[in-house]
């Protein structure tokens, strides 16, 4: 499995359909774009049509939603061939998907469910990410999910959990700011223990995104613009892990492209801000 290099990309934003036409036509500074694996694993139309000529003027990154990776179903290999075949044609600078289940016994409920923090499950997905990285070839990035339940079974915190995969697998993290903070407050914990306990050479890529409150709990549900915590939690990763490749994701109720570039514009302020005279991290190429 080869280690590839994780350049420092910038500021990107995910790639909707509402916005293909305006991306098109206007060219946007916008660093890079993610795609949805899943939206291009098909043999033609308007989406393969836009993701081409979209990737002719920039950078992608693939981040898929159905791997599976903590399943007890073996591992999808169809579904990994066509993940394979997409990422020939679009070249991207890397491919995430989540640490989750989405189901057992070939249903799939398309939820990014949570899982046991055990030593069996660092044992099992750990085995499972390196035998899909020999498989495409590459490391792949694991993102962490959002949660509203916990097992009676867990007995370390997520951050540990993550830490010790990340370790074990040889993989990278996706570190999604917003997916901390909604855990931390379902949760009742302190969401710098869980930043400040991450290795800063293995953070590759973040997510940042929108949340729905509800009072007493919140639901991670990307169709919102990011609140102040959020923003203040992501000046507090990057102070504590230097400039990493930041993405904005929305994925419902979507705006206007110009709001999510204001986004992205106070996005790239603060981290610059933050970062002022450090050195970019770049993770290095190794065999
Ligand atoms: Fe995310």
């Amino acid at each position: 499995m080869t280690k590839l290099a994780k350049p420092f990309l910038g500021f990107g934003l995910g790639l909707r359909a509402n916005h293909y036409e305006e991306v098109l036509q206007t060219k946007p500074k916008v660093d890079w774009f993610e795609i949805i694996t899943e939206n291009y694993l098909v043999p033609g139309g308007k989406p393969l049509y836009y993701l081409d000529k979209i990737r002719e003027h920039y950078p992608m990154v693939m981040h898929g939603v159905s791997l599976s990776i903590g399943s007890t179903d073996p591992l999808d290999k169809n579904y990994l061939k066509s993940v394979k075949k997409l990422a020939n044609r679009v070249q991207p600078q890397w491919i995430s998907d989540h640490l989750c289940w989405t189901g057992v016994n070939n249903n799939n409920n398309h939820d990014l469910l949570p899982l046991p923090y055990t030593e069996d499950a660092i044992g099992h997905i750990s085995n499972r990410i390196i035998e899909v990285q020999d498989f495409l070839g590459q490391q792949i990035l694991i993102e962490n999910v959002s949660s509203y339940l916990t097992y009676k079974d867990s007995i370390m915190t997520e951050w540990d959990f993550i830490n010790e995969i990340l370790s074990r697998s040889g993989c990278l993290l996706l570190l999604d700011v917003n997916n901390v903070y909604v855990s931390s407050v379902n949760h009742q914990f302190n969401p710098l223990d869980y930043i400040n306990a991450l290795p800063s050479d293995k953070i590759c890529q973040i997510h940042l995104a929108g949340h729905l409150n509800k009072g007493n709990y919140i639901i991670d549900t990307h169709d919102h613009e990011i609140i102040d915590a959020v923003w203040r939690l992501y000046e507090k990763t990057i102070k504590a892990h230097g400039m990493i490749s930041t993405m904005i994701e929305r994925d419902d109720n979507i705006p206007p492209l110009s709001e999510l570039l204001e986004e992205l514009t106070k996005a790239k302020k603060i981290a610059n801000k933050t970062n002022r005279g450090k050195s970019i991290l770049i993770i290095g190429k190794s065999k």
